[in-house]
């Protein structure tokens, strides 16, 4: 379900738990309440333009979520240098998110800022009783973020990184096919996991192939470049392949960014 619904959002909190990455805790009882794992809000700026971020975490008591922003151009440094008090104008709770019923084990694999919704899974995990493991790859320790929130929220973690300076030297599809090593040689049941996946293309690609071979469901969140967000500029069209094998054009922000791994023509 699409809510086309301005909120003018109170900042409440803002973290920089390190360089490259801020937190922003925003205030939307509405949001907060709607929102699912893998949804986006889609947030004003000093930019013609809005911008996407995948919603992080929610508080539905507190009617607050958070979103994790990496600095990468002119809309991400205005957003990051926003303070408590400051308000901003955010559409959302937007897109179909990770179809998560009926799993009873959630693999997450996250790269770079795609590790900030799939905090929001392991922590729909935690809330459900589903068994959650978190897997994210990182460029270094000193660039990694959110390690120990997945920790205490997950029901186990691993840590890739490309220096080699976390529990997993490489990238996080070397974390995936560990974790999937273990499940096979443990016998356990896989019938009822799912993999969600997000970060760069190529990291979806492998965790989508390593889940295909092992037999396990893929789910991935892609993160095509957007200008509406809401389904009318086609900005962020993917191509995907229908029920008969035919390619279709979907649009990322309302037919996604969720896409089952089976449909996405990388
Ligand atoms: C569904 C979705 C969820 C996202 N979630 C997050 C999130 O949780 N945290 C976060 O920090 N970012 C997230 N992004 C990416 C974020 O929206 C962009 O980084 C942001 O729009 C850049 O705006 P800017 O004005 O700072 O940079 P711009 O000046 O617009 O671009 C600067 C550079 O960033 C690149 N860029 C812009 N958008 C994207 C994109 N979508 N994917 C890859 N490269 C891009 C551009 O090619 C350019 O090189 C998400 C994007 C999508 C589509
Ligand atoms: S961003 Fe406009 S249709 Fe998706």
């Amino acid at each position: 379900m699409v809510h086309q619904i301005d909120y003018s959002c109170q900042v409440i909190r803002r973290q920089q738990p390190n360089r490259s990455y801020v937190i922003l805790t925003l205030e939307s009882p509405e949001i907060a309440a709607m929102a699912m794992p893998g949804q986006f809000v889609d947030v004003s700026s000093d930019q013609f333009l809005r911008r996407p971020f995948g919603i992080m975490s929610v508080d539905r008591e507190q009617g607050t979520f958070a979103i994790g922003i990496r600095v990468m151009g002119q809309g991400t440094l205005y957003l990051s240098r926003l303070q408590p008090g400051d308000k901003v104008s955010i559409l959302g709770p937007l897109g179909h998110g990770f179809c998560l019923e009926g799993y009873d084990r959630i693999i997450t694999v996250g790269g770079g800022t795609g590790v900030f919704p799939l905090f929001f899974v392991q922590q729909f995990c935690r809330e459900q009783n589903i068994e959650g493991i978190a897997v994210c790859g990182y460029r270094s320790a000193e660039e990694s973020i959110l390690t120990e929130e997945f920790t205490q929220t997950a029901c186990a973690v691993s840590f890739a990184s490309d220096a080699g300076d976390m529990t997993v030297a490489g990238h996080a599809g070397i974390a995936l096919q560990a974790v999937i090593d273990d499940l096979i040689e443990t016998n356990s049941d896989i019938s009822r996991t799912l993999i969600c996946a997000c970060g760069p293309k190529l990291m979806m690609k492998t965790a989508a192939r390593l889940a295909k071979q092992a037999g396990i469901s893929c789910q991935v969140s892609l993160e095509e470049r957007m200008a509406c967000g809401v389904g009318i500029c086609l900005v962020c069209v993917c191509k995907t392949k229908k029920d008969d094998g035919t390619v279709e054009h979907s649009r990322c922000c309302v037919d996604g960014p969720v896409f089952d791994a089976e449909v996405v023509i990388w």
